[in-house]
């Protein structure tokens, strides 16, 4: 099959790798053209585990091409996926003025009917809009449907080829046909495709964000409950995780949810209850708890050394969102740098992927170090933002060593109390005692 994917962000690059690398003929679109001149190379504009090698393989195969020029990227192609980007816009709201000006590109220049596949997450009721402007007064009739993309950064090529399963939202069966034959070399007994109305597809995107994002604030409240009550968290989580209508996944407590995805779906989600006159109680509480979740580690800090830190050093680990992304957008590392630069502290940071984005912000505001050792050297504290698993078992005597005061506030609770107690750590984590 022929396929043009629109916009090589984190969906479309993965999405146009794939379906190239499950023998289609793809061809990439973007206006950023320095971006599509790398691309073309095989350089990847971000990191991302097992992508580069597809790239790499798939271009020299003839199979994955990358261009600017919409017209030619859509020579041929019947079906074309729209992957841009959906901000957040001032009003919490997502802004879609990159899915309109493609949408009216697909509609000026194609030659031939197109069914065009929206993956970029959009408000419920966008494809219906997108339908009738790619028709009106158009020569062609073409044709619109849903493709919710529920990859995660990291583990997104995984994600892609081997999904829990695939949602589409269509009008007409035979356009489900045609995305299930495509999807079919990635579907597994037990992981369906799922074809329903484009509103319910696109409501399916946000629902499942918005109960991870839900699941995540609620066991971030327990947390902080268990800490002032003198219980722990972790030992909750196994108490409660065994109930088989509970589970273990995604109740890990931290530093708060961060990303492009979850607090801007949240926000979306909320701004399109808003709306229709609904008070979406639950979800402004679960951003509401994310946003002051993102400022614990600093309390924890000025527990310990007062709100005036100058003459402090404070040493870093982990500033992407996530572990095995270099991605810091909405990242709880820059919430904890603020307040610390603010309050007048040094700060030595460290992370394996995202060093480099994070300094694109503060330039020599922050030390940056290579080794996370090395971040350690004369800092008054460590703080954990980001459970990359370089940093789960250290070696404790060195750090002990490195570190002017033994002092860890650690967001991920990667460590036992009991070790840290016996090593004479001060050792402060998410919900348990200290
Ligand atoms: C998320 C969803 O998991 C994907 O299914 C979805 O496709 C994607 O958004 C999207 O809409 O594009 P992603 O943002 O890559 O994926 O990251 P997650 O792995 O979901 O993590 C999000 C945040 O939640 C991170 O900051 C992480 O540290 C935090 N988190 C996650 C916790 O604090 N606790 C947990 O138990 C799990």
């Amino acid at each position: 099959m022929r396929i043009t994917v629109i916009g090589t962000g984190y969906v479309g690059l993965v999405t146009g790798t794939c379906f190239a690398e499950s023998g289609n003929d793809v061809i990439c679109v973007d206006i950023d053209a320095e971006k599509v001149a790398r691309l073309r190379e095989g350089i990847s504009p971000i990191y991302e585990p097992g992508l580069s090698e597809l790239l790499v393989r798939n271009i020299k195969e003839g199979r994955l091409q990358f261009t600017t020029d919409l017209t030619e990227g859509m020579t041929d192609s019947a079906l074309v996926f729209i992957a841009v980007g959906t901000p957040q816009g001032d009003d919490g709201a997502a802004n879609l003025n990159a899915l309109w000006a493609v949408t009216d590109q697909i509609r000026e220049t194609a030659t031939e009917p197109k069914i065009v596949v929206v993956k970029s997450t959009v408000p419920v009721g966008t494809n219906a809009k997108v339908l009738a402007r790619l028709n009106k007064e158009s020569k062609h009739v073409h044709r619109a449907a849903s493709n919710p993309e529920f990859l995660k950064e990291g583990y997104a090529i995984e994600d892609f080829m081997k999904p829990d399963r695939v949602v589409v939202g269509v009008r007409e069966p035979e356009v489900a046909k045609v995305l299930e034959e495509l999807h079919r070399p990635f579907l597994r007994t037990n992981h369906p495709f799922l074809s329903m109305t484009p509103e319910s597809s696109e409501m399916t995107k946000y629902v499942a964000n918005c109960m991870l994002a839900t699941k995540i604030s609620f066991i971030n409240e327990m947390a902080n409950l268990c800490e002032a009550l003198q219980a722990d968290i972790n030992d909750v989580r196994m108490g409660i995780g065994h109930d088989r209508r509970i589970g273990f996944q995604f109740l890990h407590p931290g530093v708060g949810y961060g990303g492009s995805c979850f607090p801007k779906d949240v926000r979306a989600m909320i701004a399109l209850a808003e709306q229709k006159g609904l008070p979406a109680q639950m979800l402004r509480g679960v951003d509401q708890i994310n946003e002051d979740q993102k400022h614990v580690l600093f309390h924890k800090l000025t527990e310990i050394f007062g709100k005036e830190m100058s003459g402090r050093t404070i040493a870093i680990w982990g500033l992407a969102f996530k572990p095995r992304t270099d991605d810091i957008r909405e990242a709880p590392s820059l919430v904890l740098i603020d307040h610390l630069l603010k309050a007048g502290a040094k700060v030595r940071v460290h992370d394996p992927e995202a060093r480099e984005n994070v300094k694109e912000i503060y330039g020599s505001r922050l030390t940056y170090c290579d080794r996370a050792y090395g971040t350690l050297e004369g800092a008054d504290a460590l703080a954990i933002v980001t459970e990359w698993n370089e940093f789960r078992n250290p070696n404790f005597d060195v750090m002990k060593a490195l570190l002017e005061r033994p002092v860890i506030v650690d967001g991920r609770n990667l460590y036992e109390l009991d070790q840290m107690r016996e090593l004479g750590f001060t050792y402060h984590s998410i919900g348990r005692a200290t």
